[in-house]
């Protein structure tokens, strides 16, 4: 995991420094705090790492400009997904990242808000880049529709909720996580490429390692809600069996679980073999996301 460590010790300062920036000034206090609330306390910052490791797989450096509004717009959307799952009409969690959640913190109303004000927040960001051309944003602000929408996110955590008290299928689970979880980094390191000027065939080998990966990022998340504690995790260990959610570990048990996530990382790591430029930051956060902690 140092490999991981020492790429984010390089990256995490400059994606803190963008998401502060990108925090609007807005009329009402209450809302601006919980905006600013949801967004910068804490977080591993996957999906902006995986955004900038996706370029720099292209071109070999992250020096591309436009890359901050990137990362900064799949971080919006990810916290205002997070924001509404842990409400009490979806997981009704109390703790995260260590520390009460939104709608604790403030009021439930606020924090769907809040929630609401990252989500144009996330497109704002991306029609504001001046440093690629319009057929590149269009297809950022694409990209980031298909992972966060009716496609993706938001279809995912309609499949989550309906499958509370239900059993899946392993083929339905596996669908559930793609949205929910796969999406989002389907589209973080697509966007990354697509700043980059990736060709198709990057693009596709880049999406077969993000499926890959993200799957196994919401196969580790469901391991961690059995394993891991409390304390470490910054939100309630065992949340998903207290509320009957179908996961991997529900199904398959741990053992089966972690051997997925095994063989999930496996294919990511192939899938990205051929690819011009620098792939050791994809491959580090790949084996980040099957050995975390939190
Ligand atoms: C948690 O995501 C929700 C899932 C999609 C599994 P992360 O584990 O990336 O949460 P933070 O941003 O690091 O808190
Ligand atoms: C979350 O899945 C997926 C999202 C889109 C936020 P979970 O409900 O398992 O995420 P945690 O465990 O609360 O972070
Ligand atoms: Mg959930
Ligand atoms: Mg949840
Ligand atoms: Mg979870």
């Amino acid at each position: 995991m140092s490999n991981f460590f020492n790429y984010t010790d390089r990256l995490r300062p400059r994606i803190e420094h963008a998401l502060i920036e990108a925090i609007p000034a807005t009329a009402n206090s209450q809302l601006g705090e919980a905006i600013n609330y949801a967004l910068t306390g804490g977080g591993k910052r996957i999906r902006p790492l995986l955004a900038f490791a996706s370029y720099e797989a292209i071109q070999g450096h992250t020096d591309h400009s436009a890359l901050d509004a990137v990362a900064c717009a799949v971080e919006a959307i990810h916290a205002y997904s997070l924001v509404h799952d842990d409400l009490p009409a979806m997981d009704d969690d109390d703790l995260r990242r260590g520390r009460a959640t939104c709608h604790i913190a403030f009021d439930e109303a606020l924090a769907i808000l809040a929630g609401d004000a990252l989500q144009t927040l996330a497109f704002e960001q991306l029609a504001n880049i001046d440093s690629v051309n319009a057929d590149v944003k269009v297809r950022l602000i694409k990209a980031l529709c298909a992972g966060a929408g009716h496609q993706g996110m938001v279809l995912g955590q309609a499949i989550d909720l309906a499958a509370v008290d239900n059993t899946l299928t392993l083929k339905q689970l596996e669908n559930m996580h793609c949205c929910k979880t796969g999406a989002l980094i389907n589209a973080s390191v697509t966007m990354g490429a697509l700043v980059a000027e990736a060709d198709d065939s990057a693009l596709s080998a880049l999406w077969a390692f993000s499926t890959a990966v993200g799957l196994a990022f919401q196969v580790q998340d469901d391991i961690l809600d059995v394993t891991a504690d409390t304390q470490t995790l910054g939100k309630t260990q065992g949340a998903d069996a207290a509320k009957n959610k179908p996961t991997y570990v529900s199904l398959l048990g741990l053992d089966a679980a972690r051997q997925h996530a095994a063989r999930l990382l496996e294919e990511a790591k192939a899938a990205i073999a051929h690819l011009p430029g620098n792939t050791a930051p994809l491959h580090h956060i790949a084996q980040y996301v099957v050995e975390r902690e939190r």
